[in-house]
């Protein structure tokens, strides 16, 4: 069984003439031990398939499995829960909160699980030391740079150990030392044979720490290389 198993998947935003086709029957896979990297021209769908995904957004036709649930088969309630428990994900906008400090916005999503904010919140500091931002804790997220609010939401991705763990451009605002670090956190992340990794990327920098490249063009995923290849093309 794979991590992620997309089949014809189909998301259109608006309607009529204006009907965008964003993704057109996506069949997407992320194995379990993982990190599955996503590639593609800007527009196409990478943003869109993360999301669905992450079940932050609805697809339109298609099956979506995640880890061991049929996505379709669950209520929005059931769905909510499943989100919070086995996914963590970071967005090209980072959706911090403005009035909680580093270690406070690293720590919702534990808090969001019924663990108690003490010990979540020493979680969440252990994880901005791994990230670098051990000094920073306390500051809020306009007293930080992009790079160190993508490091925040980095490590609230990270915080509950979660099984399926989604990127979008992770490394876009760090620089290259900065980027490897985070990289590699994602990576050993994927080591584990109950987690899986997806990420998209425009940095092919960074490709060597993948173990497959699905390439994305014009809403379907058109080719996919394993990691020989991987470390071939970096
Ligand atoms: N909320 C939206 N409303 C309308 N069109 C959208 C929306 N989000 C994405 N699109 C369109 O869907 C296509 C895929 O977008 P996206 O998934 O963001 O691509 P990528 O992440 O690969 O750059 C693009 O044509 C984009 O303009
Ligand atoms: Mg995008």
């Amino acid at each position: 069984m794979n991590a992620v198993e997309t089949r014809g998947i189909k998301k259109y935003f608006g309607s009529g003439e204006t009907r965008v086709e964003a993704l057109r029957e996506t069949d997407f896979d992320a194995r379990f031990g993982e990190l599955t990297f996503v590639v593609g021209p800007s527009g196409s769908g990478k943003t869109t398939l993360l999301s669905v995904v992450a079940g932050l957004l609805d697809h339109d036709e298609g099956s979506l499995h995640v880890l061991d649930a049929d996505m379709g088969a669950l209520s929005n309630a059931e769905r909510l829960r499943f989100r919070r428990q086995n996914i963590g994900f970071l967005f090209q906008q980072y959706n911090l909160l403005p009035a909680l400090t580093a270690v406070e916005n690293v720590a919702v999503p534990l808090i969001a699980n019924g663990i108690p904010r003490r010990p979540a919140e020493e979680r969440a500091a252990t994880l901005l030391e791994t990230v670098g931002l051990g000094p920073r804790m306390q500051a809020v997220p306009s007293e930080l740079s992009g790079g160190q609010q993508q490091r925040v939401a980095l490590a609230r991705a990270l915080v509950h150990n979660p099984k399926l763990v989604i990127c979008d451009e992770p490394t876009a605002a760090l620089d290259h030392k900065t980027g490897d670090a985070v990289m590699a956190l994602l990576a050993e992340h994927a080591l584990n044979p109950e987690r899986a990794v997806v990420v998209v990327t425009h940095d092919t920098r960074v490709l060597e720490f993948g173990d497959r490249i699905a390439y994305m063009d014009d809403g379907r995923i058109t080719q996919i290389e394993e990691r020989a290849a991987v470390a071939e093309v970096s």
